[in-house]
This record gives structure tokens, sequence and C-alpha cells, in this order.
């Protein structure tokens, strides 16, 4: 794991929105993995501003994968996670909608095993950004998911449901199931870019990077993953023991090398 404690909350949207423009480059039949929550929205503003400026990459052949949906919500509902990467990120980039899959709220039952055919057909996800919940979690993967989970419907928790309140009137507006890539599906990503800015972070970024691999706290599993990369402003990187040892490397990596 590459954890890249950076100087503020633009500077990891930068970097971030660069990992993306990299792979989106070299590979333009990519596919991308979209996390929501407010963590990657700087990262996807500073990938719309680049595009808008005629210097980012054309994503006319990308793919994009959603991590995880509500379930329950009236189709087209704003907070929906399908219409929130689309306003969020997707129209904007010119990706049409048949491009942007997600699990089906409309089926919870076959959801699962559908979403993961769709993501063998599509080739697997090459680039999966991820946000951390407080409590750890990663998608809608709540503290106790299986290490080895697929998609699948989930219950949340009520620090969840409080944490997601504000995109909604009230936490008993958030919905209570969801349908969310299991920690083996996002396993299976080529490479997993975590996005945590903040001090409510900190906690859940210290057990997920520096503590026991866990059940209870499902980022946790980042450990086992080959190449994962977590890009932290001062805030969120604030209860990390290892902090000045992970901006040194970051200092003195070789050009060549790359994120
Ligand atoms: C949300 C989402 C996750 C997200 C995480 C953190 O509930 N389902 O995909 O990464 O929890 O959210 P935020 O970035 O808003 O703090």
């Amino acid at each position: 794991m590459e954890v890249v404690p950076l100087a503020s909350v633009s500077e990891v949207a930068s970097v971030a929105a660069s990992v993306v423009e990299s792979l989106v480059r070299s590979a333009p039949a990519c596919v991308l993995g979209l996390a929501t929550g407010s963590s990657p929205v700087p990262t996807y503003a500073e990938l719309v501003a680049r595009h808008r400026a005629g210097t980012g990459p054309s994503y006319d052949g990308v793919t994009c994968f959603l991590l995880d949906e509500y379930v329950g919500l009236p189709l087209g509902h704003p907070q929906s996670y399908r219409a929130t990467i689309a306003r969020e990120l997707t129209d904007a980039l010119g990706l049409p909608a048949s491009s942007v899959h997600g699990p089906d709220p409309t089926d919870p039952a076959s959801a699962g095993a559908d979403y993961e055919a769709a993501l063998t057909a599509a080739g697997g996800v090459d680039l999966q950004v991820l946000g951390i919940g407080s409590d750890g979690h990663l998608a809608f993967n709540e503290p106790g998911s299986s290490l080895a989970s697929t998609t699948r419907i989930k219950t949340l928790t009520d620090e969840t449901r409080r944490d997601n309140a504000r995109f909604f009137d009230s936490a008993s507006d958030v919905p209570q199931h969801v349908l969310t890539q299991g920690l083996g599906t996002i396993l299976r990503a080529r490479h997993l870019l975590l996005i945590a800015t903040g001090a409510a972070k900190a906690p859940a970024v210290a057990a997920a990077v520096e503590g026991p691999l866990s059940a209870s706290c499902p980022a946790s599993v980042l450990q086992l993953h080959p190449h994962a990369t977590v890009l932290l402003d001062p805030d969120a990187a604030s209860r990390l023991a290892r902090a000045d040892h992970y901006r040194a490397v970051y200092e003195s990596k070789p050009d060549w090398q790359g994120l």
C-alpha cells in the first residue's frame, strides 16, 4: 500500500485526477470504478474542469461501474448514486448513460449476481476510486462484512445513515438498504485509489492503514491489495503513526515510478 499524505484537499484532488487521466490516456477503453459521497467530489470537479479546458483525455471509450446504490428510492431520485454520478462527473465528461453501470435497485434479489457478471464481462475494473466511512466502511460494506464478499444487499448502520443524512431531509429518509460491491469484488480491481479528507476520517484511516486486517474495519482489506494508493489531506492523515515516513517515501519517489 502506498500512503500519500498531501498538503491540502485541492492537492489530493489534483493528484487523484492525474491518476485517472493517466490511465485513460494509456488505456482509452479502460474500466473506471466510481465512488459517490463527498470525498471524490473535488477530484471529479477537477476532472470536469480539465475536460472543459481541453487538457483532459477523451472519455469516449471508457466504461464506468458504480460501487454501490441505495435500494428503495424512487427511480431517478436525485440522491440515487446513478443520478449523483451523472450530475457530478459522467454527463460532463460526455459519457452516455449506457456506459455507466450500477447495481439494479429495482431487483435487489438478482442484482448482486447480475452485477458481478457484468463486471466480469467488462474485463474487471482497472482503477477503483474509493472513499472511506467514518466507521471504516468501504463502499457500503459495513463493519462485520466478509472480507471475501461479493455484490449483495446490505443494511446500513445508524452511524452511516446519520453521516449520509446531509444529502436527505433527515437520517430517517436515508434508505436502510443498499446494494454494494463486496470487499472481494473491490479487491479484484487492478488499482485501488482511496481518497480521504477531513478530521472525521482520521481514526478510520489510521485503523485501515496501520491497524490489523479485520472485518471490523472493512477498509483494512486494502492491506491485501498489491496496488492500493491512499491519498490524504493533513487532517485525514493526522492519526497516522508513520506519516513522516510516508511523506519521505513520496518525496523521494523516482519520477518513472508514478502512483
Ligand atoms: C458512503 C458511500 C461510500 C463512500 C463513503 C464515504 O456512504 N457509500 O462509497 O465512500 O460512504 O462517504 P463520504 O465520502 O461522503 O464521506
